[in-house]
């Protein structure tokens, strides 16, 4: 069963392939990072602008690399929420027409739980697979937009344990970034420079946050204002005393360790074992290094092209709702935020 799966939420304009769930047979993402990268920052306005205009193009590249012609699909798949709402109406508004112009099944998705089911996909050349995952795990969603332990039931069944008070954790890799002129947008850059960096050069400070409700709560603020003011500090040092690759990966050990904090005291009280990882950040080597290291939990992350945005992991997720029947009406709306996001998402 074919499934095509359009993403257009943030800046990537996405579509692809996937067969039964599982084998991508064509994964296309257009990335707007050059036309964002001079405002150091999505603008919305410009992002569904340029969704509007490659819309078209990157859907039928996606069905050209698999070889499939419209009549062949079983299935459209698109992200209905959260995201920007201009951007997500454009792939929303693209997917129910050609659905109903095509008389294809129509399925509007969510696109953190697509995020978790990315880890699920495989290339088709692939020969051997890893087992599928057991529910229930726990998740561990972190993008430029959200950071969210959760309790994970089913493909469609979610459950948050802690997110952010504050700025996400891709945001903040973005914020120090950019003050700092490293390149954007951050996640990656940082990554790359903190490899050759000391990440005990510098030392900031963790939130206090393990009280009540905020057990498995996470703030990334504090942490960016205080690698931010620190460069002043670090100013008045002799400039070759200053390596931006120090800086970098000290943020870089900080906001993992923030993250994981919160995530193992999850694994403590639920007992669960298993964390499935998705979103941008998890592409972060320093994350998948130190989770792979912990030889009593099983980490389970998307191959590193398949944890940001990406048309893939909508038709994985779109094909598990569409095998039980369920189709979206064309009537389906975009919603920027999931109501009562912050404990009972979605
Ligand atoms: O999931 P995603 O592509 O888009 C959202 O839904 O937000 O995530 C984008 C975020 C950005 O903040 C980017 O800086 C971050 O993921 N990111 C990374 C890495 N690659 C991308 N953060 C840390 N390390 C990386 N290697
Ligand atoms: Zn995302």
């Amino acid at each position: 069963m074919n499934v095509l799966g359009i993403e257009s939420s943030c800046d990537e304009c996405a579509a692809a392939v996937v067969e039964d769930g599982i084998w991508v047979r064509s994964n296309v993402v257009a990335t707007q990072i050059p036309f964002h990268a001079v405002y150091k920052g999505v603008v919305p306005e410009i992002a569904s602008r340029k969704h509007t205009e490659w819309i078209y193009a990157v859907v039928q590249e996606a069905l050209s690399q698999a070889g499939l012609e419209p009549p062949d699909l079983d299935g459209l798949a698109v992200t209905a929420q959260p995201g920007l709402l201009g951007s997500l109406l454009v792939g929303l508004s693209f997917a129910k027409a050609f659905a109903w112009a095509k008389n294809i099944p129509f399925i509007a998705v969510d696109h953190m739980l697509a995020h978790l089911y990315a880890s699920q996909l495989v290339d088709p050349s692939v020969t051997v697979r890893a087992a599928p995952v057991a529910y229930p795990f726990l998740g561990l969603l972190v993008s430029g937009g959200h950071s969210i332990i959760c309790r994970v039931d089913d493909f469609d069944s979610l459950t948050v344990l802690g997110t952010t008070i504050d700025d996400a954790v891709g945001e903040a890799f973005d914020k120090v970034s950019n003050h700092y002129g490293f390149g954007y947008p951050g996640g990656a850059v940082i990554d790359k420079l903190a490899q050759t960096g000391d990440p005990l050069a510098f030392s900031f400070p963790l939130p206090k946050l393990y009280k009540g409700e905020h057990r498995y709560d996470l703030s990334y603020s504090g942490l960016k204002t205080a690698v931010i003011n620190q460069l002043e500090q670090f100013r008045q040092k002799p400039a070759s005393q200053i390596r931006a690759e120090d800086i970098a990966a000290s943020f870089q050990k900080t906001a993992v360790d923030i993250l994981l904090r919160s995530l193992f005291r999850a694994v403590e009280d639920t007992g669960l074992t298993t964390t499935v990882a998705g979103g941008g950040v998890a592409a972060n080597s320093y994350l998948r290094r130190l989770l792979g290291e912990r030889q009593d939990l099983r980490c389970i992350f998307p191959s590193p092209e398949l944890c940001g945005d990406n048309g893939a992991m909508i038709a994985g997720l779109g094909y598990r709702y569409l095998i039980r029947g369920e189709r979206s009406p064309l009537t389906a709306l975009a919603c920027a935020r999931v109501k009562a996001f912050k404990r009972s998402y979605p």
